[in-house]
């Protein structure tokens, strides 16, 4: 028998308790975890399902298939020095470019990715938007340990749901650098319609320009975050988003590009493009439009929505949506306009070698209609199920510029008791803004559904005292993170963990 230091046996629960609380939030071990025994019906009942339990490995056993075909990949996460256009940095990437690579998958498909670490911190990847295996999803400290300096860590799971997902470590605020990439999962079903397919990533970028975002996240935690090192918390506001974010970035990327030196997406007039848009920004939601042209909205966070035809949709961090749009004759600028900041990312769509609206980014549509994620319908084979609800829970966010901290349920992570939920269950979160900026809220390893037909996604815009209603099958056992993808807020405390438990 295995005995624990204080020298009892080590029983069943314990190891699983162990498992979920490696490396630097090993503080998670006797705050959250242990102390949600008590009122909750279930909460004291159950094991905890760890994230190598038998239970994440029958679900795995269950998403593979005989034959399955196995696409392989191998990743460093590095230094690299990057041409931003007009200018360069030296940030770390995964391999020279930044974004990363695009990795692609067809639905059912068994993605292995080797990851070496040669960067002078430790890091992970965590696979956003896929509900793949618990012990895959890459947050060190609840589903795996982090991959220390030199080390290489094999990522394998099957991808099973089609759609646009991306990938980046959940270290820190790593993320801010230039460490993502994009994962295109294909459907096997998918019936086309288009001509082109282009994938445009987002960013907000500071790393490299005299500050990183460690130093970015000191000033944050220091100050009361108000006209201090650029950071000017209030003044940053937008109509629709309201407090719109802590950082002031110098620059936005659009693939990696500045709009100095911007890339140029090539079709022919009258062809349908397909524009898979992830926003990968630590800090800053997009508000994309295409001069001269109107967005059909097909997919959001990957899964199908009924289309909308709109002028300019709002993308907050950790979002992705598909659009559609019909080419026009000329050149014409895509613009992603950083919500309530200066500053906007920018590529060129080319048709031929007529004229266009040209490089500008004022363009008339983004002041038009726009679409947000929480104004969309789920859609055919999408919606979830209509089912009674077993489980209802709050997830309250707080917080403010005043004192750097931010909260769910009045705790800042690891503080704070974890949302328990048994196998099986229909969960339903109600996910509350008390503040007054806006929170990209993000649940790993599913993806819930607006309430009664609303879109399916994995992360949602929830505005300042804002209050919206999401249903979440408990299809998935282990140990899953729930958080804001501001990087910042995340890093300063608002995130939980939605916690399976027998
Ligand atoms: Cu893309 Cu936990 O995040
Ligand atoms: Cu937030």
């Amino acid at each position: 028998m295995y005995r624990n230091r204080a020298g009892g046996p080590v029983t069943d629960e314990r190891v699983a308790r162990r498992a979920v609380l490696l490396g630097s939030l090993g503080a998670l071990a006797t705050g959250a975890l242990v102390s949600c025994g008590g009122t909750d019906r279930t909460a004291g009942a159950g094991r905890l399902i760890g994230p190598n339990s038998a239970e994440v490995r029958d679900a795995e056993r269950l998403r593979r298939t005989a034959g399955q075909r196995v696409v392989t990949h191998r990743i460093t996460a590095q230094p690299a020095t990057v041409d931003l256009g007009g200018r360069t940095a030296r940030t770390w990437a995964y391999g020279e470019t930044v974004p990363g690579p695009v990795l692609r998958t067809t639905a059912g498909d068994l993605l292995r990715v080797e990851v070496t670490n040669r960067l002078p911190a430790e890091t992970s990847i965590h696979w956003h938007g896929v509900a793949l295996s618990n012990d895959m999803d890459g947050v060190p400290g609840i589903t795996q340990d982090p991959i220390r300096a030199g080390r290489t860590f094999s990522y394998a799971f099957t991808t099973p749901d089609p759609g646009t997902y991306f990938f980046h470590p959940h270290s820190g605020v790593q993320l801010d650098r230039g460490l993502y990439g994009v994962l295109v999962v294909d459907d096997p079903a998918e019936p086309g319609g288009y001509d082109q397919e282009w994938v445009v990533v987002l960013d907000d970028w500071i790393d490299g320009t005299g500050q990183t975002p460690d130093d970015v996240l000191a000033d944050l935690l220091s100050t009361s975050g108000m006209g201090q090192g650029g950071m000017m918390g209030e003044s940053m506001r937008s109509p629709l988003l309201g407090g719109a974010g802590d950082v002031d970035y110098p620059a936005y990327l659009l693939n990696g590009r500045t709009p100095y030196a911007p890339v140029t997406l090539t079709g022919r007039p009258g062809q349908r493009a397909r524009i898979r848009i992830v926003n990968a920004g630590s800090d800053t939601a997009f508000r994309v439009a295409l001069a001269g042209h109107r967005l059909t909205v097909t997919h959001s966070d990957g899964f199908r929505v009924e289309p909308v035809t709109t002028d300019a949709l709002l993308i907050g961090m950790g979002e992705r949506y598909d659009v559609t749009v019909d080419l026009a004759d000329g050149v014409s600028p895509l613009v992603a306009s950083a919500e309530g900041k200066t500053g906007a990312a920018l590529a060129l769509v080319r048709t031929g070698g007529g004229a266009g609206p040209g490089g500008s980014t004022a363009i008339p549509e983004l002041t038009r209609r726009v679409v947000l994620g929480s104004n969309l319908r789920a859609g055919p084979g999408v919606r979830l199920e209509d089912r009674a609800v077993d489980r209802r829970l709050d997830v309250v966010s707080a917080g403010g510029m005043m004192r750097y901290r931010w909260t769910i349920n009045g705790a800042a992570f690891p503080d704070g008791d974890p949302l328990v939920v048994v196998p099986g269950e229909r969960l339903r979160l109600r996910l509350r803004n008390r503040s007054m900026m806006f929170h990209p809220m993000h649940l790993h390893g599913h993806t819930f559904g607006l309430v009664d037909g609303g879109a399916r996604k994995d992360t949602i815009i929830v505005r300042p005292m804002e209050s919206l209603e999401v249903d979440v099958e408990a299809d998935n056992p282990g140990q899953w993170a729930l958080h804001c993808h501001n990087v910042y807020h995340a890093e300063a405390g608002m995130m939980t963990v939605l916690s399976y438990r027998t």
